[in-house]
């Protein structure tokens, strides 16, 4: 590239630059004609390495900003904070649906156009050298995304995690980014100098069941996010920076700052498709996952089925939704030793809600869950967790099944946000542990 000629010191270095050529010219000519070069050199060389001594014109550099991302996709809610300068952003939670769109639209939380590398585009090769199709295969593939709740509101269709067992991982890149477009002062955490054109330098960290190295490989041509009309390249690192934990980790961290002395414990999260029970040792400083049984449909999604078909066999003339019913069972309630309900009409249909938990409780897959925990529970303390956990009928009836099939009353620790404590407590983790002792407890 051309230099920039306009500054004292290039003016300078330039008319240093011709006095060498004239130099050397002359010490060619003298030499030619028999005088003695010796002066001549050693007269080049005092003026090239004045050149080489010349100011330079200094970039300007801002140093990297390294944010650690926590991020647990679930299937029916995305959950992340941000950790940067020992300080933990609040726990944003997002509707896990995506939704293609055609364009990005400003000012909205979740959206973001994504540029991704080519997996045709030739490398090594100059520009001037590619054919017109191989100079279309440089370019980024570029798409736009909408992901959480506005994704119902794009007039196109959307998808949602809980369609297909494996959208989770599908669509993982599309989720982790959308959580990390969600992040309210995500100018403040890029770095550039220029307004338009940022850096993001992330540290992702999952907790999830899927392997953390084919989530990490799904990133690895994601380079670049814009939103709000400002493009933030990317950069996840290398591989050994993704760290991946267990599902409900932090629930496991929460556990072991109790200080409880058990050498065993266990974390029991009811999320929507799964009823996970995980065995933790208590040995060392951080906890490590032993077994690890999902109890795949033991989640609250087969809760909102059992809910419909107790509505409709009680209630047939007035059907609800199953999103209206997901939406009851959310905001219910258990006062007074009773279950509380509201309808959209107004009704109380707690007592169709109690029956339904009952049955679920009885006979879905959560009842090999519950089984497993009835003998494992009186050994061992237990941490409940989860969505489902926050949902106060279901904690109080799924406690009561286990306490009234044996397990102590000891060994039951419901955290005061059970829906969010798989996150919010892995916090532990950067206050505490290095990262040799993250990657071993991954
Ligand atoms: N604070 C809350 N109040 C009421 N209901 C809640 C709350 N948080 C979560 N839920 C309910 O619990 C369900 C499960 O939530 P959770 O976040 O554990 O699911 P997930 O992690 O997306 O699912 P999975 O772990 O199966 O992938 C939600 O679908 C929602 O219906
Ligand atoms: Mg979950």
């Amino acid at each position: 590239m051309p230099r920039k000629k306009s500054d004292k010191a290039s003016q300078m270095a330039d008319s240093l630059e011709t006095s060498v050529k004239t130099l050397e010219e002359t010490e060619n000519t003298s030499s030619n004609s028999d005088s003695n070069p010796i002066n001549g050199e050693t007269s080049a060389k005092a003026l090239k390495e004045q050149i080489d001594d010349k100011p330079k014109k200094k970039r300007k550099s801002v140093p990297k900003r390294i944010i650690h991302i926590v991020l647990d996709a679930g299937r029916s809610r995305i959950k992340v904070v941000g950790i940067y300068d020992s300080e933990q952003t609040e726990v944003i939670v997002l509707d896990s649906l995506v939704c293609e769109t055609d364009y990005t639209p400003n000012g909205e939380i979740g959206s973001f156009t994504l540029g991704k590398a080519n997996p045709n585009a030739l490398k090594g090769k100059k520009a001037s050298e590619l054919t017109p199709e191989e100079k279309e295969n440089k370019k980024d593939i570029v798409s736009h995304w909408v992901v959480g709740t506005n994704a119902r509101y794009q007039s196109k269709p959307f998808v949602s995690m809980t369609e297909g067992d494996e959208h989770k991982i599908k669509y993982f890149p599309v989720l982790a980014l959308g959580a990390i477009a969600s992040l309210p002062d995500l100018y403040e955490l890029s770095t550039g100098v220029n307004e338009k054109n940022r850096s993001l330098t992330v540290r992702l960290t999952t907790l999830s069941l899927a392997n953390p190295y084919t989530l990490k490989q799904s990133l690895q041509d994601c380079k670049w996010l814009k939103i709000d009309g400002i493009k933030y390249r990317i950069n996840f690192g290398a591989a050994s920076d993704f760290a991946g934990f267990p599902e409900g980790y932090g629930g496991a961290l929460y556990f072991k700052a109790l200080k409880n002395e058990a050498k065993v414990f266990l974390v029991f999260d009811i999320g929507f498709g799964t009823a996970t029970i995980t065995e933790y040792s208590n040995l060392g400083k951080l906890p490590k996952r032993g077994m690890c049984n999902p109890n795949g449909g033991g989640g609250i999604a087969g809760l909102i089925r059992e809910f419909a078909e107790v509505v409709a066999q009680v209630d047939s003339s007035k059907s609800i939704k199953p999103s209206q019913l997901k939406e009851i069972l959310e905001g219910s309630q258990y006062e007074n030793e009773k279950v509380i309900a509201i309808a959209p009409d107004g009704r109380d249909i707690g007592k169709q809600l109690e029956l339904a938990i009952g049955h679920w409780i009885k006979d879905s897959p959560v009842t090999f869950a519950l089984e497993k925990l009835a003998i494992m529970g009186r050994r061992s303390p237990v941490v409940c967790c989860g969505g489902g956990f926050a949902i106060p009928p279901v904690r109080q009836m799924v406690v009561q099944e286990l306490k009234r099939v044996g397990v102590p009353e000891e060994n039951l620790i419901v955290p005061d946000s059970p829906g969010l404590v798989a996150l919010s407590e892995m916090k532990r983790l950067y206050n505490v542990g290095d990262k040799d002792e993250q990657q071993q407890a991954a």
